[in-house]
């Protein structure tokens, strides 16, 4: 019968009750993104940095495009030396200014000879260019499809198709360099402006491990036998404007996932820990692993050493038709 109920609807009280918790979450979700994040105006370090992450990612862009023209992007470089500027005053050179720094240079060199007035621009580099050189790169390079295809091109199907959620675990110390490099390939994953907000804060010290799963409802039954724990943050403070408001949702997804599949191309184990709970729950995490209020908790991610046999469940897949819709009917357009 179309529009009648799968179950009885709860009491009037009870669904104020419900709708209540709703709403009181999600006040605390735009509370803390109002602190944290540049809606208005840029109020900390990191606001800056994101504001120069964005600007420089305009311009790696825009030259990397195949009909890039001369001056494209003028305001933008403008503003990130502008940044660049107050960002050193404040806070001295790092990374975040070494590669806006190497980007402007670039951004020079593409517009060599056209007669555009580039010398805010040219000052800036003159200025800071060389300090705190460590070989971070911007800019653009050539690449060719070979070089992308002889390392790209795995059998990823069945490298995918080989890692489980994995409860079972052999006891041992996962070594320090797998989860290294399992976080670097996190780093890989796409961001949005390349701004790469997410983190994972890791433990692998046991009694740390289990404080931190105790908090946690999907470990039961094999907690006990993880190597390790991460959790997997997004750092609200580069977000700008309302419409970004679940970017780092999306962002800190895709950075759990490679960190996973990174640790499975070291041969580990590993299995996601969902972190869906209200900011209560939440605040006890932040205060056990001393995370800052901008530091958006996605999941975690639990780790360990494969067994040398051990069950999973099948977990089976739906039929791919129901993932993949190719070519699905385009409304006709409006005008
Ligand atoms: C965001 C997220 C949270 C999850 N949380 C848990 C969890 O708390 N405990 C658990 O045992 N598995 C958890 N999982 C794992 C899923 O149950 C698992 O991915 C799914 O059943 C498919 O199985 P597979 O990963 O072995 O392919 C989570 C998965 C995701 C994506």
């Amino acid at each position: 019968m179309s529009g009648s109920l799968l179950e009885p609807r709860p009491s009037f009280s009870n669904q104020i009750r419900s709708l209540t918790i709703l709403f009181s979450n999600c006040f605390r979700d735009a509370r803390r993104f109002w602190r944290s994040s540049f809606t208005g105006y840029v109020k900390s370090r990191e606001n800056l940095r994101a504001r120069i992450a964005i600007s420089l990612h305009f311009l790696e862009y825009g030259n990397a495009l195949k009909d890039s023209v001369p001056g494209h992007g003028m305001d933008r470089a403008m503003m990130l030396a502008r940044d660049i500027e107050i960002y050193i005053e404040r806070f001295g050179s790092d990374a975040t200014t070494e590669i806006a720094l190497r980007t402007l240079e670039s951004y020079l060199a593409f517009n060599e000879g056209s007669g555009l007035d580039l010398s805010v621009i040219e000052e800036v580099v003159a200025r800071h260019g060389k300090s705190a050189f460590t070989g971070l790169k911007g800019g653009v390079e050539t690449v060719t499809a070979e070089e992308i295809r002889k390392k790209g091109m795995i059998d990823f199907l069945a490298f995918a198709e080989a890692r489980h959620s994995i409860r079972t675990y052999e006891k041992g110390e996962v070594p320090l360099a797998s989860i290294e490099n399992a976080v670097r390939a996190a780093q890989q994953s796409p961001s949005s402006c390349n701004r790469q907000t997410c983190r994972a804060y890791v433990f692998t010290d046991s009694e740390a491990v289990q404080k931190v799963l105790s908090l946690q409802n999907g470990n039961r039954g094999f907690g006990d036998q993880l190597g390790g724990v991460a959790i997997i943050t997004s750092n609200l403070s580069h977000w700008e404007n309302a419409h970004e408001r679940y970017q780092a949702w999306v962002d800190g997804g895709m950075f759990a996932m490679s960190f996973v599949y990174g640790l499975h191309a070291e041969g580990l184990g590993s299995v996601m820990l969902n972190w869906s709970v209200t900011h209560d729950q939440d605040e006890k995490l932040r205060k056990l692993a001393c995370l800052p209020e901008s530091d958006l908790v996605i999941t975690m991610v639990g780790f360990g050493l494969l067994p040398k046999e051990l069950k999973v469940p099948v977990s089976q897949r739906k039929p791919l038709d129901y993932a993949l819709f190719v070519n699905s009917p385009v409304a006709a357009s409006e005008n």
